[in-house]
């Protein structure tokens, strides 16, 4: 039986499976551990369970000596440092698959929030703004047979593509290295949806250089990672108008301050990271990250592995 550390409450019941057979810590408040209680309750553990909010690097890894297994509770491992971990010899699991069409769902969502003004069209009604029917009221812009541009055309990008179909749109895409077909998304599409990793060469992809190539017309969907955009170039983008609006389901930090500048920018939504948040999503992700972390313990292949080991295990 090996000490494992679960870094926040995670729903459905698969838990229960890690609690049998390991002796099992959850971190139980609403907000992560500090760096330093991760690493004070990490510190005898075998097995970390984590979250997308705890970063784990090679300093905590030296603090925890004893973990020998890691399992993210996320499809990105960007909160990871795979290099220090995979040089330790842990194995680090994480969730792809299980969330991909709820996250592309939530694209689309966005995707049609943005266009057709749905934020601001729904706060008039409440906020007793609606005078009346008027030809002239938040006028969007149109979805179908828009030509929407995929950066990272992985899991979650071709269900975004798949979608797209059924709203005969036009899909490009490009990888996020991939110059010139980069160049030809951002310049051709009315929608421009971010589907790849967080990793340096991704950070600030879409820069002051990369939003000035796109149209005046198109709008930004970000539900990958927050720093994939620079924050200060999109506000002056959509404040210059150089982009008619953005939608975004992560930022760089989560959450933004309120006082955030970005925040203040006109044709914004903002959504707190919610790509995958569906009941059975969660809990389809609470199961494999389970699965991830009693393989690792036990000495066995993760069902979903995002490093490759070239030693044998801790
Ligand atoms: C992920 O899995 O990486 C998402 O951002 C959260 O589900």
């Amino acid at each position: 039986m090996a000490r494992v550390f679960v870094t926040r409450r995670i729903p459905g019941p698969a838990l229960q499976r890690l609690e049998a057979s390991h002796d099992m810590h959850v971190w139980p408040e609403r907000l992560p551990p500090s760096p330093a209680e991760l690493a004070a309750r990490a510190r005898d553990a075998e097995g970390l369970l984590t979250l997308l909010t705890d970063r784990v690097d090679g300093e905590l890894l030296d603090r925890c000596p004893s973990v020998r297994a890691i399992s993210n509770y996320a499809v990105g491992v960007d909160n990871i440092d795979l290099d220090a971990a995979t040089r330790r010899g842990i194995p680090v699991g994480n969730t792809p698959d299980v969330l991909t069409e709820t996250t592309a769902d939530l694209t689309f969502a966005l995707l049609l929030a943005a266009a057709r003004k749905l934020p601001p069209a729904i706060s008039s009604v409440h906020d007793g703004d609606w005078l009346t029917w008027e030809p002239g009221l938040h006028l969007g812009s149109e979805v179908h047979g828009a030509v929407l541009g995929i950066v990272g055309l992985g899991r979650i990008g071709r269900a975004v593509a798949r979608r797209a179909q059924g709203f005969e749109m036009t899909v490009i895409h490009s990888g996020a290295g991939d110059g010139d077909a980069l160049d030809a998304v951002l310049t051709q599409s009315d929608f421009v949806s971010l589907h790849c990793p967080l990793t340096p060469a991704t950070r600030h992809l879409i820069d002051r250089a990369a939003l000035s190539r796109m149209r005046p017309t198109a709008i930004l969907i970000n539900t990958a990672r927050g720093p994939i955009v620079d924050q200060v170039a999109l506000r002056a983008a959509l404040v210059d108008g150089t982009i008619a609006g953005a939608a975004l389901d992560v930022t760089d930090p989560e959450p933004l301050p309120p006082d955030d500048p970005l925040l203040s920018a006109p044709n914004l939504i903002v959504a707190p990271h919610i790509g995958s948040a569906t009941h059975a999503t969660r809990e389809r992700m609470t199961d494999l990250a389970v699965e991830n972390l009693l393989a690792g313990l036990d000495g066995r292949p993760m069902p979903h592995q995002a490093n490759v080991l070239e030693r044998t295990p801790r």
